[in-house]
């Protein structure tokens, strides 16, 4: 029988998974079906309920559900207890258990362009949301050194202070990376700061990059952000976000089907979506 996989948010319709999982169920003849679901914050805890009393094998969940959908859980896995957002549920033998792939589909995707993180300096720019699952996820692997930079320097801290895995990471604002660049192997953008409509926008001037620097941005709408423009320019090696979308996706259909999908099809499938 076709099993059922899912995406819930709020609003859902601008999501891209769909496509991109229907097409490699397709692809790889399993006999799956991925469909959005629109839960409205107030019905999520009926919503978890149904996905179980239908059977579905799994799904991911997105804003503003992440972190509120942990109670309705039967389990969580550590890294993303520790993350405390969820943005994969997989059914084992009937039971919901919440991963997160961002974070890891981040790396995976970092890695699989470039070489490991292992013995690199990191800066992390921003202490929202999206920052927690990458930030934690670093920091599991022990880099180098690990730092973050946001506007308001207490967020870094209190990101800092919540991660449970050791670590030496120092804040600063924005200004103060302005200044130390020159120390990090890797920067990595995690504000929402270029994304479409506000295109001229940039959370740190660039000049003091280091030469043969990686800059990613989570960003993927514009593909390259005034952020990747500025760093290609200086000479650095750059990866928009569409790696960690796709690699998070890649990640969770593994958890469902055991099969590590083909990321340059997902890829390719995502471009044309976004218009490319
Ligand atoms: P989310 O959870 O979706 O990531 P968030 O928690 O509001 O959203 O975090 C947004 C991030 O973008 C924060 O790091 C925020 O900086 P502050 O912690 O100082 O608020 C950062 N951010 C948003 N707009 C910004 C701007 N105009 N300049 C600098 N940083 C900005």
């Amino acid at each position: 029988m076709k099993k059922l996989y899912a995406v819930i948010g709020y609003p859902i319709g601008h999501s891209m998974s769909p496509v991109m999982h229907n097409d490699l169920f397709s692809f790889y003849q399993i006999d799956g079906h991925y469909l959005p679901f629109q839960v409205a914050p107030e019905n999520l805890e009926d919503a978890v309920k149904g996905l179980k009393a239908i059977g579905v094998g799994g799904f991911n969940v997105t804003i503003p559900h992440k972190s509120r959908i942990i109670p309705y859980l039967d389990g969580v896995d550590e890294l993303a207890n520790a993350i405390g957002a969820v943005n994969t549920v997989v059914n084992e033998d009937g039971r919901f258990i919440g991963y997160n792939t961002d974070g890891s589909g981040f790396l995976t995707g970092l890695e699989n362009q470039f070489a490991s993180i292992e013995g690199k300096k990191i800066l992390v720019i921003g202490a929202g949301g999206a920052t927690r699952g990458i930030y934690f996820t670093l920091a599991k692997e022990k880099p180098a050194k690990i730092d973050i930079a946001n506007r308001t320097v207490e967020k870094a801290w209190s990101l800092i202070n919540d991660c449970p895995y050791p670590n030496s990471s120092a804040a600063f604002s924005l200004e103060e990376a302005e200044q130390v660049l020159e120390d990090y192997d890797l920067i990595i953008q995690t504000t929402m700061i270029g994304m479409a409509p506000k295109v001229s926008e940039q959370p740190i001037k660039l000049d003091n990059l280091k030469k043969q620097a990686i800059v990613c941005d989570i960003v993927y709408n514009p593909l390259k952000t005034k952020f990747l423009q500025d760093a290609e320019q200086k000479g650095a090696q750059i990866q928009n976000g569409i790696d960690m979308f796709v690699f998070q996706g890649a990640l969770a259909f593994e958890k469902w089907t055991g099969t590590f999908p083909d990321a340059e099809r997902m890829r390719a499938i995502v471009l044309k979506q976004l218009g490319g």
